[in-house]
Parts: structure tokens; sequence; C-alpha cells
């Protein structure tokens, strides 16, 4: 049987499984999907221990994205943009195919799943790490009105302006400095929200908001989802959605099958609510 993982460390609550598997019934594709711990010095052996022993591919989660993206031998065009890797294909003559499906899962799951386009639309990033700058250039390419990254450390935020000037209108910035600016989409992509903290967003940073997207997801609001809410945000999402659009571009590359995400997303919010602490 064709064997997939996702590497990860730590890797135990990852509901990559959960999604492939579902995946895996709806289309009939049999298959086994698996959560691989490495250790945080030993990613490069681990993966290619799973290679030697027929793995097929990997999704490649925290903190590894980076170490992926230097291990592949090729390189899909979104892949080399963010500089991060989050899913390998295992291929002929030791060929590994690095790609990153992050990007397009968060714009699928914008754009399709919650109705909301991006063209000309004025969106804030929070967070200048690999999170954030993995999403910079799909989110770029729905032609924005513009997109403003602002991150704790401004000089992160100016790199990543850089870096991707050439691709569409993007600012960066304090928080402070976007303050009074009037945003449709704020995407909160630090990580702040793990250690259940919030970015310092400026008062009134919401005015004029419709949506307010945490990358991050949890059978609960988030802190930013809690102050988008407070501070009259309609439309909240977190990034439930998000994982299975990626989980599902993944299995596309793997299989030539795009499975059927909205069943998966409430699935998974089922199974999220389950396991609420
Ligand atoms: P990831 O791969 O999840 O993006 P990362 O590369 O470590 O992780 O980046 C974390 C991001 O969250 C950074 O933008 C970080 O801001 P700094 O660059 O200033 O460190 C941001 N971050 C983490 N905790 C934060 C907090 N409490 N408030 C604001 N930003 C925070």
């Amino acid at each position: 049987m064709d064997t997939y993982a996702v590497v990860g460390n730590p890797v135990t609550h990852s509901k990559s499984p959960f999604i492939h598997a579902r995946f895996a019934q709806q289309t009939g594709k049999i298959m086994h999907y698996i959560p691989l711990l490495a250790p945080l010095d030993g990613f490069r052996q681990t993966v290619l221990d799973f290679r030697k022993n027929g793995g097929k591919g990997m999704n490649i989660t925290v903190p590894f994205k980076f170490e992926a993206y230097a291990l592949a031998t090729r390189l899909t065009d979104r892949a080399r943009a963010a500089h991060a890797v989050n899913t390998f294909r295992f291929e002929a003559e030791e060929e590994i195919l690095g790609d990153n499906t992050d990007g397009v899962g968060l714009v699928r799951d914008i754009e399709i799943n919650l109705n909301f386009p991006l063209a000309g639309k004025q969106i804030l990033l929070m967070g200048a790490g690999g999170a954030a700058s993995g999403v910079i250039l799909p989110l770029l390419q729905q032609q924005p009105c513009l997109l403003a990254i602002a991150n704790r450390t401004p000089e992160k935020a100016v790199i990543l302006q850089q870096q991707f000037a050439s691709h569409g209108p993007i600012a960066a910035g304090s928080y402070q400095d976007f303050a009074g600016q009037r945003f449709d989409l704020v995407i909160n992509a630090t990580s702040a929200s793990l250690h259940n903290e919030l970015p310092p967003i400026p008062p009134d940073l919401f005015h004029g908001t419709a949506l307010a997207y945490d990358m991050l997801y949890s059978s609960r609001l988030t802190p930013f989802l809690e102050l988008a809410r407070a501070e009259g945000v309609e439309h909240l999402a977190d990034g439930a959605g998000m994982l299975v659009e990626q989980a599902a571009e993944s299995f596309l590359l793997w299989h030539g099958i795009r499975p059927e995400t909205r069943i998966v997303i409430s699935q998974l919010r089922d199974e999220l609510r389950r396991h609420a602490p």
C-alpha cells in the first residue's frame, strides 16, 4: 500500500492524518498516511529513511519547512517564492519535488469557501515569519489593491516587502505604522495565538474590516478573533479551512484528484469540538 506521512516536531497534534484519511475514503484511494516525529536535528535522515522504506510523499510541518526547502532537488514556482516547502513528492532518480500548498490553501479558503474575492481589496497581513512568507505571492496574485505586512520586528516585514515588491502593491512596517488605515481583510499569520497572546494591534485597526482570518485553528475563538469580534468585524474565520485546502492541494499533487473539501472541513470542525480541552 502507498504510504504518506506528515513529518514535524511535535506532530501528534497534527490533523493531517485525519484529513487525508477522509480524502482517501472519498476518492477510493487505498493509502496509508501516518504522523512521523523527526528529532530536531534529524529531519533529513527521517525523510531519507521514510523514502527508502517505500514512502511516496510527505507533508512537512513546523519547524522543518525551511529545511524541506533546502532538501528538495526540484521546486515548484510557488515553493521557490515562499522559500519554504510543505509537500514532498518522491520521484524517480532520487528526485524530491518540493511544493508549497499553504498559500493556495489560504486563497481558496477565502475566495471559494468564504466567498470573499481578494481583487481590489486592502489586506493587512500580520507577521513576517514562515507562515506569512508562504502566503504573500498567492495573495498578490489575486490582485489586491494593497497588501500591507505588519510585524513586531518591522525590519523582517521590510525584507519581505523587498523580496516580493515586483509581484504587486506591497507595504511594510510596524503595527503602529498602519494605525488609522482601513483594511477589508486582516489576516493573522503570527504565532501569537499559539501562546494565547495578541500582536500589538492599534485601536480602531478593525474599523471597516469585513473579514478577520486567523491562520491558526482551534476549537474556540483565538484571542485575535475575540478582539475582531469585539470590534464589530462581521466575518471571522480560523485556519481549519486553509488546513483542509492545503491538504487537498497536496492530495492533488500525489494522486491527480482534487477531493471535495467542504464536507471534510465540517468533519474537521466536529473532530476539533470532540477533542476540545
Ligand atoms: P511561523 O513559521 O509560524 O511564522 P516564525 O517564523 O517563528 O513562525 O514567526 C513567528 C511570527 O509571529 C513572527 O512574525 C513574530 O514576530 P517577530 O518577527 O517580531 O518575532 C510573530 N509573533 C510571535 N509572537 C508574537 C506576539 N506575541 N506578538 C506579535 N507578534 C508575534
